[in-house]
Parts: C-alpha cells; structure tokens; sequence
C-alpha cells in the first residue's frame, strides 16, 4: 500500500487526483454530511506525539465521514508512557487490525526509521520535525489552484521561518512539482532555507520579496525547535517581516494570503488583515477535511 510520508511518494498524476477528489468530496459528500462508505469499519490510528489542533481534528473529521473506526489514543497514557518502543507500540495496534497510522512527530528521523520495520498498514506523516507536513501543502495547493488555473505564471513568496519549517518544505517540493517556477522564501538569512535541494529565490526583504506575488504564504516561528534565548532575539527581528496592508501593495491586486497556522496575529499578520477579503486562511481549513479524506483513499489504495 502506498504510504504518504512526503511530497515525494506522489506523483503529478497522484496529486491532481488528490485534489478532484477532495473537490468531489467537498461537493457532494461533506456539503450534504453524508459519510462515503467504500472505508466503512476500516481502522484508523492516529499517534501525535506533538501537539495539534487543525490537524489532529481534520483527519479525525475525514476518518469519521470515511466511516472509518478511529482510534486516536492519549499517548500519555498509552504503553510509551511506560517505555515502550514506537515500533511495539505501531506492531501492536496494526495486530488489532490498524489500516492505517496518521502521525505527527517532533523528530525529523521518524519518516526513514519506519521504513525498515515492514509494516503492512500504510502511513500518513501528519507532520514531522521540520522535515515534511504534505497533507498540509496539499490544502494549501487546493486553494490556491482555486483562484489560479495556470500555475507556471504564478508568484509564490513564503514568508517568516522557513528554516525550521516542515511546511514550507513540503510547499517548495509541491509546487515546483505542479510547475511553478517563482517560488521566493522572504527571511532574515537565519531563517533561510539552508537545504541544498530547494530552488528558490532567497530575499530578506518584504517589499522586494512581495513585488507582484499573486500567493503570500506566512508561517510563524518554530518556536518550539529554537533555544529560548535565540527565539527572543528572532521575534524582534521577524517582526520586520510582518504581513501588514502597507506591506502588501507592492503584491499583485489579485493577491491571497495563507497561513498554515497557528497564526501569531500581530507578529505574523496584522489584525486588520484577519478578517481581509483575500485572506485564505481559514479557507485553507475548510478544505483540509476533503483534502484528507483523498490522502487516505490514497493511502489505502482507493483514490
Ligand atoms: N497546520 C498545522 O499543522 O496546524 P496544527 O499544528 O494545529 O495541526
């Protein structure tokens, strides 16, 4: 069975799929709350093994109008609490008959340390260290394709942390795969991308990296992988970066603004931008329960 562990298990073919679908769902399935049965009784298990609040809660949305049986344990009260391994713990539940994991993790070595233990129930990455989040860049695709069709035009600036980020990875890696050839990340320098794989152009100024963009992508500041002394130092810095309506006239007027979340209003985006009628953020959300409910028929060999 497929796994979807990063942007590179997919293919063009499988992406585009990914996204009628979720299109297909949205319209006919999630509108209606009608459940799609074809997954009835399969079992899901969700691990986060960090914390999560759009994501925990739209993959149990998707598995539950997938109607499948979700488990999603308390790990602080599961086996790992008492030392077991992960893989014990991954053996133990695809006994019970698990089709499918969705996980989230703070370690980027999560993804390659799975890979030997042979499991046959598939995966989902539910976002890993700063590595991959690509349920998270496939949402983020299906609403930008839904005001922009022609994607190799398109001018795509990621704002803020991209260093740390696992979601501008992921986004990097889509939308360069789906064509689109201006991609800038927009950072201080300690903040810039530093894998040598990822094309982009770097700018460590708004004004320059906003010029015409029609996509603003902002993302906050991993705080949680920086040290405490370096993250008071970064937030007076990043603040320079700050999406406000003063910053966004050098964009083009047709212009959107997403934001992975959390969003740290004030220090991300301006407040009087939240409620913008081309701020896409909580689009983004209304899509990921669609989004997801395609990722796992792709998981489980059904899209
Ligand atoms: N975008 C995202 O992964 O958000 P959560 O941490 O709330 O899941």
């Amino acid at each position: 069975m497929p796994n979807l562990l990063t942007i590179d298990d997919l293919t063009t073919a499988d992406i585009t799929a990914i996204i009628e679908k979720a299109g297909h769902y949205q319209t006919h399935t999630l509108a209606h709350q009608q459940k799609a049965k074809h997954l009835a009784n399969r079992v899901v298990t969700n691990l986060f093994f960090e914390t999560s609040t759009r994501t925990l809660n739209s993959f149990s949305l998707a598995e539950s109008f997938q109607d499948m049986v979700v488990l999603s344990p308390d790990l602080s009260r599961s086996a790992l609490a008492k030392g077991e391994s992960i893989k014990d713990t991954l053996l133990t539940m695809q006994a019970m008959g698990s089709a499918l994991f969705v996980i989230r993790h703070e370690n980027d070595a999560w993804i390659e340390g799975i890979k030997p233990w042979g499991l046959s129930t598939a995966v989902i990455n539910a976002g890993c260290g700063r590595t991959a989040h690509p349920t998270q860049a496939l949402i983020d695709l299906c609403v930008i394709q839904s005001r922009f069709a022609d994607l190799s035009q398109l001018k795509v600036a990621i704002v803020g942390d991209v260093k740390h980020s696992r979601v501008a990875r992921s986004q990097i890696k889509l939308l360069a795969k789906m064509g689109v050839q201006d991609i800038r990340t927009v950072a201080p320098d300690y903040l810039q991308i530093d894998d040598a794989d990822f094309s982009v152009s770097q700018f460590d100024n708004l004004e320059q990296g906003l010029k015409d963009v029609e996509v603003v992508i902002r993302l906050r500041l991993q705080k949680e992988r920086l040290d405490e002394k370096l993250t008071t130092n970064m937030t007076a810095e990043v603040q320079r970066f700050c999406i406000t309506q003063q910053a966004l006239k050098v964009a083009h007027n047709d212009m959107i603004l997403l934001h992975p979340g959390p969003c740290m209003v004030g220090e991300d985006i301006a407040e009087g931008l939240m409620d913008h009628s081309q701020n896409m953020i909580l689009e983004q959300v209304a899509n990921s329960v669609a989004v997801r409910m395609a990722c796992i028929d792709f998981a489980l060999g059904c899209l």
